[in-house]
């Protein structure tokens, strides 16, 4: 309620607060427009004729000002002129003084009415962007695209030149803009030309939930420096907030002379940023979710590796005492691995039978060179020590964490399937399978390879020799199958027989 007489004013304003209205009032048009740029007002009701600014100019400072409201004017002078004029200028309507009360609150409904409508109808429109919007990023979760899809909705909601974002640095708290996006019939402005924020002016403003939208001049007071070549009309700025912590913001600028930012689109704007605030975090903690990610399977990869070296330490330490057993080791670990891989055991199955394959005979650690390979026949004593091996491979890796899988083949590769074996005569399935693998891997090998006591036999002798022993001392059906494996693989084998190890 705009009006230099106070008594006027006051007896407006108690009737309309008696209708339920909620009112303030002001004495003159400059105060009116102060009002106007910090609150959100439905209706203004202004006389014609005030010292300063005037009714008519109080209406065309409105419209300037792109502020969403509707006039309504008081003219005492009672001509029709003067209200066309002010119709002209974008008054609603007017009324004519004197007035009675029920004429200015039934114009007063029927004002709301309308812009209850307007209102409607870009809450639709809102509705329809944000829809919009919400599935693009949605259906993205790398930031670049978030932001992207971000400043395209901004320019085609806005209609501005260019758009611009700042996020927020977690480390260094200060802002710095992510990305710049010219409007598809825009032309670039050079970096040179760009308004440069004055951010911590805007952080305070955003902070005290004032709106920022200003034109030409007036918007100076963001810009730490506005060029001259390419003078800036409007400016719209909208805060990206999580929770009520600001994480960035959205500008737009227009430097078309007929484009001016209004007060509707500064809203629907302040609605997309809240999208794309949440939108945006959420990409964040993927990166993030990603970023730790890769470093812990880098950390796993490092892990795994210095893994696989203390396995081939250990079986490198094995062989560096015995030459007849060199070279075995590696052998019974490439072929338990062919053996596993036909069964159909997974690739992480696979390559611990290979590993334990390469540490099954880690016991012999410690058991006299001379000894394992003296030719002829050992002392019942002997036999004893030699038989030990499996027991204290179990009890070398027993606290080692990482070995735990692997213990099985070290400590069940001399058990018979028919429960003959040694150190528990374990039979059947009983037998771990670890074991039941590399039982046979290792008799292969050690058959078809130089000893002390005897040349390597053939393989058709060692393979007669494995069908022979199936059911007694090796699993039948696993004897079976790794005939068939390594008769196909000496056939298929580039170089020689000589498997290759599967690399761990
Ligand atoms: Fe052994």
């Amino acid at each position: 309620m705009v009006d230099d007489e106070k008594v006027i004013r006051d007896i407006l304003c108690e009737f309309l607060a008696l209708e339920g209205f909620h009112v303030e009032s002001v004495e003159d048009g400059e105060k009116a427009i102060e009002r106007l740029k910090i609150r959100q007002f439905d209706i203004v009701i202004s006389d014609l004729k005030m010292p300063n600014v005037s009714g008519l100019e109080l209406l065309e400072r409105i419209s300037e000002e792109k502020i969403d409201v509707l006039t309504i004017i008081m003219t005492g002078f009672g001509t029709v002129e003067t209200a066309i004029e002010a119709m002209k200028k974008g008054a609603y309507d007017y009324v004519l003084k004197p007035f009675k009360v029920e004429e200015v609150v039934r114009l007063l409904r029927r004002g709301l009415d309308t812009q209850k409508l307007k209102a409607e109808n870009i809450r639709l429109r809102e509705a329809l962007t944000l829809y919009r919007v919400s599935e693009a990023m949605a259906s993205s979760l790398e930031i670049d695209q978030v932001l992207d899809v971000i400043l395209r909705a901004t320019l085609d909601e806005s209609e501005g030149d260019v758009a611009t974002l700042h996020l927020e640095d977690p480390q260094t708290g200060s802002y710095i803009e992510r990305i710049k996006l010219f409007g598809d019939d825009s032309e670039p402005v050079p970096d040179a030309h760009m308004p440069n924020l004055e951010i911590d002016r805007l952080r305070r403003q955003f902070a005290q939930g004032l709106p920022i939208l200003a034109h030409g001049r007036d918007a100076g007071q963001f810009f730490t420096s506005l060029s001259s070549k390419r003078p800036l009309i409007s400016y719209v700025a909208v805060p990206l907030q999580i929770s009520g912590r600001m994480i960035g913001m959205l500008n737009v600028f227009s430097f078309t002379t007929t484009k001016r930012f209004d007060e509707g689109e500064r809203k629907m704007l302040s609605v997309l940023a809240s999208r794309a605030a949440s939108a945006i975090e959420t990409s964040r903690l993927y990166d993030d979710l990603v970023e730790r990610n890769q470093e812990l399977s880098e950390a796993n990869e490092n892990l795994e590796d210095n893994y696989q070296k203390t396995v081939l330490g250990f079986a490198q330490a094995l062989e560096e005492s015995d030459r007849y057993t060199r070279g075995h080791s590696e052998r019974v670990s490439g072929y338990a691995g062919l053996l596993a891989e036909r069964l159909g055991m997974t690739k992480l199955e696979v390559r611990t039978i290979v590993q334990a394959g390469l540490m099954h005979d880690i016991g012999k650690i410690g058991i006299r060179y001379d000894m394992l390979n003296k030719p002829g026949r050992l002392t019942s004593a002997e036999i004893e020590v030699f038989r030990e091996h499996p027991n204290k491979g179990r009890r070398i890796m027993a606290p080692i964490p990482c070995m735990q899988n692997l213990i099985d083949a070290a400590w069940c590769h001399h058990e018979w399937f028919d429960g003959c074996g040694y150190p528990r005569n374990l039979a059947g399935d009983d037998i771990p399978i670890q074991g039941r693998i590399v039982s046979i891997a290792d008799a292969y090998d050690a058959m078809t390879s130089d000893r002390a006591y005897r040349k390597a036999l053939p393989h058709a002798v060692a393979i007669k020799e494995l069908l022979r022993c199936a059911g007694r001392q090796f699993d039948p059906e696993l004897a079976k199958t790794f005939v068939a494996v390594i008769e196909e693989f000496r056939k298929t084998a580039q170089n020689n027989g000589q498997y290759n190890l599967i690399p761990l």
